[in-house]
């Protein structure tokens, strides 16, 4: 048995392998004839007594593990750890790999294992990460074909004290000959029939409209969640949690799988004719192929299983502390985030030195610590239809040119932040004109446009080096405190000139020039904010993480509808890399008039922003804006860095509720929210979570008292709101 010190283990007897801490065990067999068995994932097991073993069964037209005379032992029915083509599993495989013979048909074998002490790096791709080797071990499974010298290396790390397990695929090919990897996902997950994981969460969406909450019923075939975007996606996001139909925000479990990447994916679920579930993600084989010589390898994306055996909430906040403390870096990782005011909903490409310098005055006057100037400074773009790939300033728009208002800024004692869009490229652009070859197209053939814009070939270094100079020449010239990196298309015309017939390894290598390109910047530029955007939320994921300190979380300003947005983005993302504004009523996307309160409170749900024109505030609302930004402020550690809790959905009635507690459970704030009046109202109730059950806490606005134990199991009344779009932000302090 396991030696308690070691997090992963091997049974020599049992040939089991075990992976477990104080939250979650994972366990898998070498069965019969070397084939890898998935046994369990959850909850952690006190032991494992090697009893749960794959009952045999002669199934008609499940047919036989080839060498193997046992027609009761199946790889049709096994939950397997790995699958691929051709071995009579007839479910989705994990990977299918063609060889020069035309041939997908491979048959993996265990080969090997072995077990390391913390965890491996990855090349060029985001990912977790440690910061000492005690606090995770890695097991890494090498399976490989039975006749050829391919090798497929599963990596597994656990943690010492979180419910997460990192999984990612390696190929190796020493085959003598080239292959072709048409498909690799990242992870399997094989469920027995248990009917433990009986219905998927995933976050589908559109532009303006990111991260909706879907539920579903798995039911028997197969379900595909995915993008063939190029991105992560407005579309549909690169996270999953499956769950028990039972399962609630506080009760029953879940699993996040959430995939460290931002382009295409693919989470296939196959419910098979015994009622056994199947989870395949990773890239999407979609347009991807990649050619692997002799001698190489290929290394997949990460994926994050989180695990919660207490509902919904517990799962989003392992996944958000994994997030915020494994894959988030640098400066900004544990640093509160500045509030920042916007140029783009206030003036959009319509603006000047004096324009800007009025809401700069303004922004001091109210408290703002960072003023950020959006698109339209560089080339001579006045509108949508130019100048990407020029990244050089304006002439003429500004009075004192970029350097001008930077300083103009630092002098009224606020920061400077700039927009960019590195990767695409405008036909009306000198960059264009000079290397009609740079955009991403197949010769001869018109490619598709979209908002006037086409996409940089950033396969190819040469392209992304030019765009690189650019950069690295305003960073150098003007100071500048924060970035943020737009992406307003989607990928099409899948072709690199520098591919050949490779073409199948654009969209792939494309994200991997993407990140190089990001790497280098956020290295040499460290004391930068770096912010992703992708026309609002369109690369909102795991990966972009790793870079990225937040991301704009959406087009979409309104407050009632950023309610859904943030709720969705909450389930597997934390509030400190979720930015929020507050925009001008009537909403610039929906036409809705909200209070400049209900504006407020919605966007102190996240990091806090505001992007209107200020100079267009009146004595009033200025007043309230100010004390916004000074509540804020007395909030923002905890908002940004608490644990967060959702407590009543905006997808499923007419109010809206959550909170954050600090991790000391000192601090909690409560966000309540009504959609639509009613003139006969309904008595709206919330019971909190997470605070300390015999502490006392105070709310300040009232100054009535409650036990920690009151308000989480009595709970609070909601104000008696009138009018529509109402909301009420309540902080308790332990006294
Ligand atoms: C899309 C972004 O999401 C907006 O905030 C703004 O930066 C525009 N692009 C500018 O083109």
């Amino acid at each position: 048995m396991r030696s308690k010190k070691n997090l992963i283990s091997f049974d020599k007897k049992s040939r089991v392998f075990e992976l477990t801490n104080s939250e979650i065990t994972y366990l898998m067999k070498i069965e019969e004839s070397e084939v890898l068995a998935h046994i369990y994932f959850g909850k952690c097991v006190a032991g494992y007594g090697d009893k749960k073993n794959y009952p045999r069964r002669d199934r008609g037209f499940s047919g036989d593990v080839p060498l193997n005379a046992d027609r009761s032992f199946s790889k049709d029915t096994l939950p397997q750890e790995y699958s691929t083509n051709g071995e009579m599993d007839f479910r989705t495989p994990a990977s299918i790999i063609r060889r020069r013979n035309g041939s997908t048909l491979l048959d993996l074998r265990f080969d090997s294992y072995s077990i390391q002490q913390g965890k491996p790096r990855l090349t060029g791709l985001p990912q977790a990460y440690i910061l000492a080797e005690e606090e995770a071990e890695t097991l890494i499974i090498t399976l490989k074909d039975r006749e050829l010298a391919i090798y497929i290396d599963l990596l597994y790390t656990i943690y010492t004290d979180r419910a997460v397990i990192i999984r990612s695929v390696n190929v190796r090919n020493e085959s003598g000959e080239p292959i072709q990897i048409e498909k690799l996902a990242s992870l399997q997950l094989d469920f027995t029939n248990s009917g433990r994981f009986n219905e998927v969460i995933a976050l589908p969406g559109a532009h303006v409209q990111e991260r909706q909450i879907s539920r579903q019923a798995i039911t028997s075939g197969r379900k595909v969640i995915e993008s063939r975007r190029g991105t992560s996606s407005h579309h549909m996001n690169s996270f999953i949690a499956v769950v028990d139909k039972h399962t609630t925000e506080f009760t029953g479990e879940a699993i996040g799988i959430n995939f460290v990447y931002s382009g295409n994916h693919a989470f296939e679920l196959e419910k098979d004719a015994i009622d056994q579930l199947r989870i395949v993600g990773g890239i999407n084989s979609h347009l991807f192929s990649w050619k692997l010589a002799s001698g190489k390898s290929f290394q997949t994306p990460e994926m994050i299983l989180s695990y919660s055996a207490q509902g919904l909430n517990k799962m989003s906040q392992v996944n958000h502390r994994l997030l915020r403390e494994r894959v988030a870096r640098g400066r900004f990782q544990y640093k509160e985030r500045p509030i920042l005011v916007n140029n783009w909903e206030a003036t959009y490409f319509d603006f000047t030195s004096e324009k800007l310098h009025a809401i700069v005055d303004e922004a001091k006057e109210l408290g703002i610590e960072m003023f950020v100037l959006d698109d339209g400074w560089f080339g001579k773009r006045d509108s949508d239809n130019s100048s990407l790939g020029d990244w050089f300033e304006y002439q003429g728009k500004l009075k004192n040119g970029l350097k001008g208002i930077a300083d103009y800024v630092h002098q009224q004692g606020l920061q400077f932040g700039l927009w960019l869009e590195p990767e695409m490229i405008s036909i009306d652009s000198e960059l264009y004109r000079k290397h009609p070859d740079y955009l991403m197209q197949e010769p001869g053939r018109t490619p598709s446009s979209s908002r006037d814009q086409h996409v940089l070939d950033f396969s190819r270094e040469e392209v992304r080096q030019v765009i690189e100079k650019q950069l690295r020449s305003i960073l150098d010239t003007v100071e500048i405190d924060y970035i943020k990196w737009d992406m307003n298309r989607s990928l099409s015309d899948p072709f690199s000139a520098a591919l050949g017939e490779n073409q199948g390894e654009v969209m792939h290598r494309y994200m991997l020039g993407v990140y190089e390109l990001m790497e280098h910047l956020i290295a040499d530029y460290p004391e930068i904010l770096w912010e992703g955007c992708s026309g609002g939320g369109g690369r909102f994921d795991a990966g972009l993480i790793y870079y990225m300190s937040q991301s704009w979380t959406s087009d979409n300003t309104d407050a009632v509808e950023r309610m859904r947005i943030q709720y969705g983005t909450s389930l597997a993302y934390p509030v400190s890399a979720m930015t929020a504004h507050v925009s001008a009523s009537p909403n610039h996307q929906t036409g809705r008039e909200t209070s400049l309160k209900t504006r407020g409170d919605v966007a102190m749900g996240g990091v806090l922003g505001y992007e209107l024109d200020l100079t267009q505030l009146t004595e009033e609302e200025k007043r309230i804006t100010r004390l916004q930004i000074e509540h804020y402020r007395q909030l923002r550690q905890t908002v940004q860095y608490g644990e967060f809790y959702r407590l009543s959905s905006p997808f499923e009635g007419n109010t809206a509720a959550w909170m954050f507690v600090s991790p000391n459970k000192e601090e909690a704030v409560l966000f309540l929210g009504r959609i639509l009046a009613s003139a006969q109202p309904v008595f709206n109730e919330v019971r909190l979570a997470g605070l300390e059950e015999s502490a006392v806490y105070v709310e300040k606005k009232t100054g009535n008292k409650f036990s920690g134990s009151e308000l989480m199991t009595v709970g609070l009344y909601y104000p008696d709101f009138y009018g529509d779009f109402q909301t009420e932000l309540l902080y308790f302090t332990k006294i």
